[in-house]
């Protein structure tokens, strides 16, 4: 288990490139084990959870091709069609990644054979109950350790179409149903509460489904066989944010993020933020197969802080580690609201953000659905021994807020990073300066 020191830095400069979004490439990757044919895609997701998405999909007798080294990002998966998976004799194995699960379930519930799938002892205890119930409505059996934990039986069953109104807002049980509904007769649709990534959609339109949205609400026909595409990945706007938090953090900040994606279901953290005050632009915006990308530009900026709450608040679900931990760098602190989904994230973000926060001298109320961190008039950070608890966003949210403390901390089992993000740690040295 490796530990990392974190140094206080002065500032962070220049060009950075984040790896592939990992929520496009296991949709992408899905996609393409479905389509009839061979497709290529590039700038694949660095992230272990990607690669966890690819495993499954060997186990499930689908043709991958990934070099190693430089060329990982390029993924070649030639897909049989809709009806060419083939029943894995083993047990098929998430990890850590609660969206290969969520999404495959969705697949694998529609399929002429049985699966078995399981995940690491994290992924073990979150709640799957979410995609289990719409997808038995669909006729889907699907047995669950208490009715809600994997590992997952499930039966392949012939589906039908349903209308499904998410009790959460949750990409990943929507998702989980529009892939179901690929292998339904007729039309499945799914109702949001609030407008969630969209990347499912917008990838099932590139690869050839028929796709309608009206308002909140997706739908998809099912059967339409799937085409094979070249696709590239963006970069991970969620990994950006990342050093964008390092640039607010430490003054004479001034850097870009190329080619990162900007679909605007993801871009709601850069609001915040210049609604924080943050001098943040966009630059040279284009279309990638349905996506938005470009570049981003920050440079060092006071920022005031505020309340996140609402429907905002699964707009930046993942951004919201990094916004809490951004709490005693604002003027008025960060209060997060409405985000009781944090508890059963990766770990129960809300307790660790809590806890290390505290560990560096935040000021910290820690409330069952969020947090409030005081703001710079509690005083400076100083640096700690942070437990990230195996997370890789606490471990990449407290190693930026260790850059402006006024003494080293250690992030513990920093290697958790690679769960999304394994060069984290080499690309950010290249960036900062001391
Ligand atoms: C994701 C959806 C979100 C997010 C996760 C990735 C996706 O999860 O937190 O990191 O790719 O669909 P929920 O659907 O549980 O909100």
């Amino acid at each position: 288990m490796t530990k990392r020191t974190i140094v206080p830095a002065r500032k962070v400069s220049g060009l950075v490139e984040v790896p592939g979004d990992k929520s496009i490439s296991h949709r992408y990757a899905l996609l393409a084990a479905l389509a009839n044919g061979r497709s290529e895609i590039t700038g694949y997701a660095a992230a272990a959870d990607c690669q966890s998405t690819l495993n499954c999909l060997k186990r499930l007798g689908v043709r991958v091709e990934r070099s190693s080294g430089a060329s990982a990002g390029q993924v070649a998966i030639t897909g049989a069609g809709l009806d060419g998976l083939r029943r894995s004799r083993r047990t098929l194995d998430a990890e850590n990644s609660g969206t290969t699960m969520r999404l495959i379930t969705g697949i694998l519930a529609g399929q002429s054979f049985d699966s078995t799938l399981t995940g690491d002892a994290s992924l073990r205890k979150r709640p799957m109950r979410r995609v289990i119930e719409p997808l038995t409505r669909m006729g889907a059996h699907i047995v669950a350790r208490d009715g809600n934990f994997a590992p997952l039986k499930i039966e392949g069953a012939a589906l039908r179409a349903i209308h499904y109104t998410l009790p959460v807002a949750s990409a990943q049980v929507k998702s989980a149903v529009l892939l179901a509904g690929l292998f339904a007769e007729g039309e499945t649709s799914v109702e949001e509460p609030v407008r969630t990534r969209d990347h499912t959609e917008v990838a099932l339109s590139e690869f050839g489904a028929s796709m309608r949205r009206t308002g909140r609400t997706v739908s998809i026909t099912g059967r339409t066989p799937l085409q094979p595409r070249k696709v590239a990945i963006p970069g991970d706007l969620s990994s950006a944010v990342f050093f964008l938090a390092a640039a607010l953090v430490l003054p004479e900040s001034d850097l870009i993020v190329h080619n990162v994606g900007l679909n605007p279901t993801r871009t709601a953290v850069l609001d915040v933020l210049c609604s924080w005050g943050a001098a943040i632009k966009i630059v040279s915006v284009h279309g990638e197969s349905g996506e938005l990308v470009g570049d981003v530009s920050i440079q060092h900026s006071p920022l005031t802080g505020g309340v996140l709450s609402g429907a905002v608040v699964a707009q930046l679900i993942d951004e919201l580690p990094m916004l809490a931990a951004l709490g005693p760098y604002t003027e008025r602190g960060v209060e997060i609201r409405d985000a009781a989904e944090l508890r059963i994230k990766e770990s129960d973000r809300i307790a660790v953000l809590a806890a290390n926060l505290r560990h560096m001298g935040a000021h910290v109320e820690e409330r069952p659905d969020g947090l409030r961190v005081e703001g710079k008039g509690a005083g400076r950070l100083h640096g700690a021994e942070i437990d990230p608890a195996d997370d890789h966003r606490m471990a990449m949210a407290f190693t930026i807020a260790a850059l402006g403390a006024y003494s080293p901390s250690v992030i513990r089992d920093a290697e958790c990073v690679a769960i999304s993000y394994p060069d984290f740690f080499s690309v950010l040295d290249r960036i900062v300066e001391r």
